[in-house]
């Protein structure tokens, strides 16, 4: 009760400001999001899965929602049962309550298939090369364990390499993050993402390009990339070999392809990099002002670290 009232109290000030509160600096106006639905879905990337093999895409893009031809409504006035966070299973939506109440038009909604409504509002990355041994036996978006957190930690699929968040930093004592080198990329929809590197200078937005931030040390003074490719080719012949091996021996070889991997707590891992003590240095990284203000003051993080459930607010009641 106490959480759901301290919630309640934010997004209606949040609301009061114009929506501006949750993301500082977020130039979004959510006019015809009442609900603050945008704040979480506004994200291209934004990707959840249940078993990393079927992906769903949550990202719904402002503009194109509103240029499209239902723009004009709020989104729960479709989404009636989305009235809490998570919301995983609320795909229920209610097409002939309050419009297309026909015969005709019921029968036209029935008929419509729904699975892709959104799809030109839609932006996540379809393909992505990547030679390190994790992509060996992780799929592009891995996250799909916690429905609370793995569409948001998907996202950063487009930003981070997977060692920036798992590398077990005690191993690494003088590793230091900073761009790798651009990577070919494949987008459903808009690409997105740090799809260029701002500080090199003639660096352009690509369809096909991407360059993500990764780890590096430094091995007799010259800069070594921390992204495991050294075990790929071992993690490929394990993986067409597994079935023979007894359950101990599987477990021995994971042991070893995850040597200097952690996982982390979520609580941890939003404030390591959204807060003013964030282990990226967003400013040297090249980042402008603004983006860097909007990441550390990232007020999305809290929510997902401090309610285990909350409760939208019934706004104009
Ligand atoms: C005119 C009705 C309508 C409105 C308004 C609407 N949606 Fe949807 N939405 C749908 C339909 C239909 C689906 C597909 C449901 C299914 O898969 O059966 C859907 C699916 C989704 C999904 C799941 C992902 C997907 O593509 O299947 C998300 C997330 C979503 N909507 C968010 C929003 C947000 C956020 C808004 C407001 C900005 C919104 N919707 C406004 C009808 C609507
Ligand atoms: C605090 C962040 C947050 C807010 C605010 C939010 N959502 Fe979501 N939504 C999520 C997450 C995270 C998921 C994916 C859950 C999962 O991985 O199963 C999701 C999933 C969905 C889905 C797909 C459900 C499914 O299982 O297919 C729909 C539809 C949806 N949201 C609609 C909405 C609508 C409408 C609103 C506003 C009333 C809204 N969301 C507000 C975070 C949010
Ligand atoms: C040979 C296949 C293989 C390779 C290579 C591999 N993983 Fe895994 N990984 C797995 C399997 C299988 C699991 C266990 C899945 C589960 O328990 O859900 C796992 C689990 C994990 C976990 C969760 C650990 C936990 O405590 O729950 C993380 C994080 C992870 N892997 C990251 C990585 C990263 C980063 C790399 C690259 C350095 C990598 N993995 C390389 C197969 C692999
Ligand atoms: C933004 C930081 C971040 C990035 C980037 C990231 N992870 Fe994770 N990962 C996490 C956190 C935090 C958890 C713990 C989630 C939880 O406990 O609910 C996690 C959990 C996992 C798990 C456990 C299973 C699951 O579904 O949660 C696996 C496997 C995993 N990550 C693999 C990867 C791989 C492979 C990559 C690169 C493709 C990657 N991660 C990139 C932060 C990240
Ligand atoms: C290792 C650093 C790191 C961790 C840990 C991390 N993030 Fe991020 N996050 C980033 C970077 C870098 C970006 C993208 C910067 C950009 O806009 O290009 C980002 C972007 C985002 C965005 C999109 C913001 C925007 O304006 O583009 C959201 C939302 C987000 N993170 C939420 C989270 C949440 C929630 C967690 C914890 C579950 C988390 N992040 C953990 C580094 C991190």
């Amino acid at each position: 009760m106490m959480k759901k009232s301290i919630f309640t109290a934010y997004l209606t000030i949040a609301v009061t400001l114009g929506g501006g509160l949750f993301l500082t600096a977020a130039q979004t106006s959510f006019a015809m999001d009442p609900d603050g639905c945008l704040t979480c879905h506004q994200y291209p990337g934004m990707v959840t899965s249940e078993n990393t093999r079927d992906i769903k895409i949550l990202h719904i893009d402002e503009a194109r929602y509103l240029s499209s031809a239902h723009g004009r409504l709020a989104c729960t006035q479709c989404h009636a049962a989305v009235q809490k966070v998570p919301h995983t299973g609320e795909t229920s939506v209610a097409c002939t309550t309050q419009c297309h109440q026909s015969d005709a038009e019921q029968r036209k909604v029935r008929n419509t298939p729904l699975r892709h409504f959104h799809r030109k509002e839609q932006s996540a990355i379809a393909r992505l090369d990547d030679a390190s041994s994790c992509r060996v036996c992780h799929p592009l978006y891995p996250h799909s364990r916690n429905n609370m957190v793995r569409a948001l930690l998907n996202l950063h699929t487009g930003f981070l390499v997977c060692s920036v968040c798992h590398l077990k930093k005690e191993n690494f004592p003088n590793c230091y993050y900073d761009w790798n080198a651009s990577e070919n990329a494949e987008y459903i929809g808009e690409p997105f993402g740090t799809f260029y590197n701002p500080k090199l200078k003639r660096a352009h937005k690509s369809k096909h390009f991407l360059s993500r931030i990764a780890v590096f040390t430094d091995a007799q003074g010259k800069k070594r990339s921390l992204i495991n490719t050294w075990d790929t080719a071992e993690a490929a012949a394990f993986s067409l070999n597994q079935k023979n091996l007894s359950d101990g021996a599987q477990k021995n070889r994971l042991a070893f392809f995850h040597r200097d991997i952690n996982r982390k707590e979520i609580s941890v891992a939003c404030n390591e990099c959204h807060s003013e003590k964030s282990i990226l240095d967003f400013k040297k990284l090249g980042f402008d002002e603004i983006t860097h203000n909007n990441l550390v003051n990232l007020n999305i993080k809290g929510l997902v670290t401090h309610y285990k459930t909350f409760y939208f607010p019934k706004l104009f009641e």
